[in-house]
């Protein structure tokens, strides 16, 4: 049988790495720019399955137009899946992702951005564009010696702690699941505040982590720590993280995820005025470096995003044992 693919939020990234893959598979893709959404999920009608990406929305509501329609699948694109009601879509459509593609990928970028924000080079490559060369202003601090604290010591946090102790960095970190044996200490979320130089999220977004990073949080770290973001925009407290930079409490953030990034992220705004205060506000900030969650766009990530997604699809399609399935 040829399955039909409803896929939402194409980027032309997503149709390079998908299209010579799939043409492997008896599928046939429909690429729709639009994201999934109540009034999007119509489209869908006629389609076996529908593939989405981060900033679908997949809750009750769309579950509902998608499960009356006929659609019985969604492969999400991605390994997070808070934007999905998995809840509701139990019994009815079976909901699949890829667990991991390339963690370095995302620890890298994690590494990236704590580099930029600390040696400051997002504005000295500014500065000698315009043939600046005043260092005034650019001063940052030795990684080597200081203490990472990491938040979530999950695949992605494993490889990031590699990557701050090749910097010389000590590690401290916490998880409600610690690994057996680490090489490395667990201390409760106080201690990892008020110790840590660096803090970096590598932990789902749920409801024992949402804000996670909020008022009281803040006002623990140090005046000079650098917070990097690469999980999700809602374990931190923007309103609240734009006070304590607002106040030079904290040292500065590095975020390539937001709160409300759905709106802006992945599409140019560059000739629209951006409505989003508390967004504007931070990319205000001159110790503060925002990304367009790019943490996993290597080739090798979304070439494994391609394959792992297809073949998600494809056991599906014959009825076979979904391994990357989210259960309820
Ligand atoms: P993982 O599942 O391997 O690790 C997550 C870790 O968080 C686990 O060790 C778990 O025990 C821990 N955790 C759970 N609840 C916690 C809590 N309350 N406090 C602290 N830790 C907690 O996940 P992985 O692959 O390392 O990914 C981490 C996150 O990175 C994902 O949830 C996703 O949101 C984000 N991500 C971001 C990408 C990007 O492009 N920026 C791409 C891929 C993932």
């Amino acid at each position: 049988m040829i399955m039909k693919i409803a896929f939402y939020d194409t980027k032309p990234y997503d149709r390079i790495w998908f299209e010579p893959l799939a043409a492997g598979y008896d599928y046939s893709i429909k690429f729709f720019e639009y994201k999934l959404t109540a009034d999007t999920a119509p489209l869908a009608d006629g389609y076996d399955a529908v593939c989405v990406f981060v900033n679908d929305t997949i809750d009750a509501e769309v579950i509902d137009i998608l499960y009356d329609r006929g659609i019985r699948l969604i492969a999400l694109r991605c390994a997070g899946y808070n934007n999905v009601d998995f809840k509701h879509s139990y019994g009815k459509i079976h909901i699949t992702h890829v667990p991991s593609y390339s963690p370095a990928a995302v620890a890298e970028h994690a590494a990236a951005l704590l580099l930029t924000v600390n040696r400051k080079t997002h504005r000295a490559y500014v500065r000698t564009r315009d043939n600046n060369f005043n260092i005034n202003g650019l001063i940052g601090m030795d990684l080597n010696g200081k203490t990472a604290g990491i938040i979530g010591t999950g695949k992605i946090g494993r490889i990031f702690i590699d990557i701050c102790r090749g910097f010389g960095m000590d590690i401290i970190a916490y998880d409600p699941f610690p690994i057996d044996g680490a090489d490395f200490s667990y201390v409760p979320l106080q201690t990892l505040y008020a110790k840590s130089d660096i803090i970096s999220l590598h932990c789902p977004l749920n409801g024992d982590t949402k804000h996670i990073i909020n008022s009281a949080a803040l006002q623990q770290m140090k005046p000079q720590a650098i917070i990097i973001n690469t999980s999700r925009g809602g374990l931190i407290d923007t309103a609240a993280l734009i006070e304590s930079l607002k106040a030079k409490r904290i040292g500065g953030a590095g975020l390539d995820v937001y709160e409300e990034e759905s709106e802006y992220f992945f599409e140019d705004y560059s000739t629209d005025i951006v409505e989003d205060d508390e967004l504007a506000r931070l990319l205000s900030f001159p110790n503060v470096v925002v990304t367009s969650h790019q943490g996993f766009f290597t080739r090798e990530a979304m070439q494994a995003i391609a394959m792992v997604t297809l073949e998600n699809i494809h056991a599906f399609a014959e009825g076979e044992e979904l391994v990357n399935e989210i259960s309820y």
